[in-house]
């Protein structure tokens, strides 16, 4: 009897012994494959997260160009659109003037709005001897803005709003405006296209710079 406990306890004893190099190796297995899932969800976490910064970046990216182009683009001149840094002078429909399809329309002693400098309207002139005048005048009332109509019957520009006055010329020949209408060079470029620049020269009509400059 003795005999036989003791062999069951030697056998247990073997059994143990023969068996703990396998637990242990299928715990570490367990274990490395614990492992291995967290390192995929981390890996597949930080690819989440780039994708996210992605998008987050790129929607900024576009919010923030929507609000910024428009604003810079503010600031900066209109393009040239004709020869010499000027403009090309536009009809109301936005179209560029031809000097000779502009006199053949239009009368000696015409003044016409154009589209001029910054989008300003502007006078061109025709002179008698049916060629444009070097310069266009600045519609813009210098007394508070409004824009002038030229009266052909008074040979004026008249403002309707306080009354001012200006000759021929944009000189003031009536207040309240205190300033002569604003100046611009007006030439035909090579390609026959009306053009205005900007006149950085002495005002003729004053005779000292130009107050718009
Ligand atoms: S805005 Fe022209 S007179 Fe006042």
């Amino acid at each position: 009897m003795k005999f036989l406990s003791l062999l069951v306890s030697v056998l247990a004893t073997g059994s143990t012994v023969a068996f703990a190099p396998s637990k242990i190796a299928s715990s570490r297995t367990a274990v490395s494959r614990m492992n291995m899932a967290a390192s995929e969800e981390l890996y597949i976490d930080e690819e989440r997260r780039f994708l996210m910064n992605l998008i987050l970046l790129g929607s900024a990216g576009i919010t923030v160009g929507a609000i910024a182009i428009p604003y810079i683009a503010f600031f900066v001149p209109p393009g040239s659109g004709g020869d010499g840094g000027g403009v090309s002078a536009k009809n109301a429909l936005g179209d560029d003037l031809f000097a000779t399809a502009y006199l053949t329309e239009k009368p000696a002693g015409d003044r016409s709005l154009a589209q001029g400098l910054k989008g300003d309207a502007t006078y061109l002139i025709v002179k008698d001897d049916k060629t444009l005048e070097t310069y266009g005048l600045n519609a813009v009332c210098t007394h508070l803005g409004c824009v002038v109509p030229w009266s052909a019957a008074n040979n004026k520009f008249m403002c309707p709003c306080h009354g001012s006055q200006y000759a021929p010329d944009g000189h003031v020949v009536r207040g309240p405006a205190p300033l002569p209408l604003a100046l611009a060079h007006c030439d035909t470029a090579e390609d026959g296209k009306i053009i205005f620049s900007t006149w950085t020269e002495e005002d003729f009509r004053t005779g000292g710079k130009g107050w718009w400059n």
